[in-house]
Parts: C-alpha cells; sequence; structure tokens
C-alpha cells in the first residue's frame, strides 16, 4: 500500500490496495493514521457491493444510521445513496450537500467519519470538496482564537437559517426534529489533541448567548475565512474511488457543476463518533 500526498495541508492518495480483502492490524493503523493526519484520503481502484464497501468503511469504525431512511439501501441500510435523481415529496430535486457543511452535529456523538464511493459519474463534474478546518483555526488570529474559546452552537435537525441555503429540501423541513443538541464550536482532535472550527451553518440555530442573525453572520465569516484554496482538496472522482474524510477537522460540500441529466449516484456511509471534545 503506498500513501501519496497531495499538499501539506490535505488530501492524500492510497493506492496498491484491495479493501474486499482482509486488512492486516499494520495496514489498518497505518490507514486510520493517515485519515487523520491528512483529513482526506481517497482510496483507488475498489469495485464493491454494498455489503463489501460497508465491510470496507468498517476498518475505520462502526458504521452508523443517517438521516433521511428513504436513502437507504433496503438491503443494507447503513449504507445511503446520494443521487442527482433523488426528489423531495414536494417533487422538487434534492440537492444532497449543495453547501458548506459537516454532518449530523445534531447528534450528541456526531460522525467522526463520512465516506462516498462512485457508484456512476457524470462525464465531467460533480466534484466532492473538503476544507481543513484545523488549519483554518490555526490561522486565525489569537485574539478570534480566544473569542471563540468555550462558545457552543445549538444545533437541530434543520434551523432557521435553511431558508437562506439551497439546496435544502422540502423533506428536511417535515423532518425536523425538536431536541437541540450543544457541540463545542472549536473542538479539540481527540487523537492529535489540535483544534478545529467545527460547525453546521444550517444545523446551527444559535450559539447560546447569541441571536440567531448574529450567530449567522459569525459562521458566515468563519466560512469565509476557511474556504482558502490551500485548505481545500477538491476530488475529481474517478470510477473505483473511495473517498473518507475526518468530520472531527473537516467541513466538505457537493459542486452541482454538471449536466443534471447525467446519472450520478454515489454510496454513503458514516462512522459512529465520540461526544465532541471542547477546547
Ligand atoms: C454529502 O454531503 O454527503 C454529499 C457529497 C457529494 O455528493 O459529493
Amino acid at each position: 500500500m503506498k500513501v501519496n500526498k497531495f499538499s501539506d495541508l490535505i488530501g492524500a492518495e492510497i493506492t496498491g490496495i484491495d479493501l474486499r480483502l482482509p486488512a492486516d492490524a499494520a495496514t489498518h493503523l497505518q490507514l486510520n493514521a493517515a485519515l487523520v493526519e491528512n483529513v482526506a484520503l481517497v482510496i483507488r481502484d475498489q469495485d464493491f457491493t454494498p455489503e463489501q464497501y460497508l465491510a470496507a468503511v468498517s476498518l475505520f469504525g462502526d458504521p452508523m444510521d443517517q438521516h433521511f431512511t428513504q436513502y437507504a439501501l433496503p438491503d443494507c441500510p447503513l449504507v445511503h445513496e446520494v443521487s442527482n435523481r433523488h426528489k423531495d415529496k414536494s417533487g422538487t430535486r434534492v440537492k444532497h450537500g449543495a453547501g458548506w457543511h459537516t454532518d449530523h452535529t445534531n447528534h450528541l456523538r456526531p460522525p467522526k467519519y463520512t465516506s462516498l464511493f462512485a457508484v456512476s459519474l457524470p462525464s465531467q463534474g460533480g466534484d466532492t470538496a473538503v476544507v481543513n478546518m484545523r488549519a483554518a483555526y490555526a490561522a486565525l488570529p489569537g485574539e478570534i482564537q480566544q473569542k471563540l474559546q468555550g462558545m457552543k452552537t445549538v444545533n437541530v435537525f434543520q434551523g432557521s437559517a435553511a431558508a437562506n441555503y439551497s439546496g435544502q429540501s422540502a423533506d428536511a423541513q417535515a423532518e425536523r426534529k425538536p431536541e437541540p443538541v450543544l457541540q463545542p464550536l472549536v473542538r479539540v482532535h481527540p487523537d492529535n489533541g489540535k483544534k478545529a472550527l467545527y460547525f453546521h451553518p444550517v444545523k446551527t440555530e444559535n450559539i447560546v448567548g447569541m441571536t440567531a442573525v448574529d450567530t449567522q453572520a459569525l459562521l458566515n465569516d468563519l466560512l469565509e475565512h476557511s474556504i482558502k484554496d490551500e485548505f481545500i482538496y477538491r476530488h475529481q472522482w474517478r470510477k473505483g474511488d473511495m473517498l473518507i474524510w475526518d468530520n472531527r477537522a473537516a467541513m466538505h460540500k457537493a459542486h452541482f457543476d454538471y449536466d443534471p441529466n447525467e446519472f450520478r449516484l454515489l454510496y454513503r456511509v458514516l462512522v459512529r463518533g465520540e461526544l465532541p471534545i471542547a477546547a
């Protein structure tokens, strides 16, 4: 197995491994360490059934249930489809993940990793981008880092700011859940002790002690600061690619820059995380 870094800050490619075959303990450790260090990994040349894909992602931890159960594969429900043919109850095409976000922040233990596997790709475009929020935090001026210390986001299934974002489906409104979950705005990575910005713009209703409007203004500023080219890995899909990233140090988004008449289908698995550690 070879690990080839795309840049110092984010992204590495893994070649020379078939994740359908059993991996020994050393390979297992090397893969997990490469993921934490590089934030996003692309594992090339895989060929999975849904069950084999689920087993491959399980090398990184325990798969967990996902929102929007209508997209779960009936025979393998921990694997979901991310498809550009999905429509919501109002008949509108769903644009899964069109804005920068991190997954399921309204869970007490949100997923530590998210993985995608390409099943059908448009002839061009349809990239997935991942941004290193650890690098983004490190690049903030010290006084801003100080100001963010101890802040907590209030996370719901879909916050009131959702109306400002494209790609939010009517189904998301229908599934809105009432119990808010607090998450640290700056979280500490359990494996390396490094701090990262951590928020989901749509699931954050507000920051404790701030109005929803002021919260969105702050999150927008933090996002603008974060989405610098040098912090981003933009994955251009190839057949056989499995992509996985570390949600404890990343946000991600889907690019809808392709012909919508072409079919794009990915499988997605989430890996169970721990309680986020506040900075
Ligand atoms: C997602 O946000 O999980 C979807 C990303 C993608 O479709 O590229």
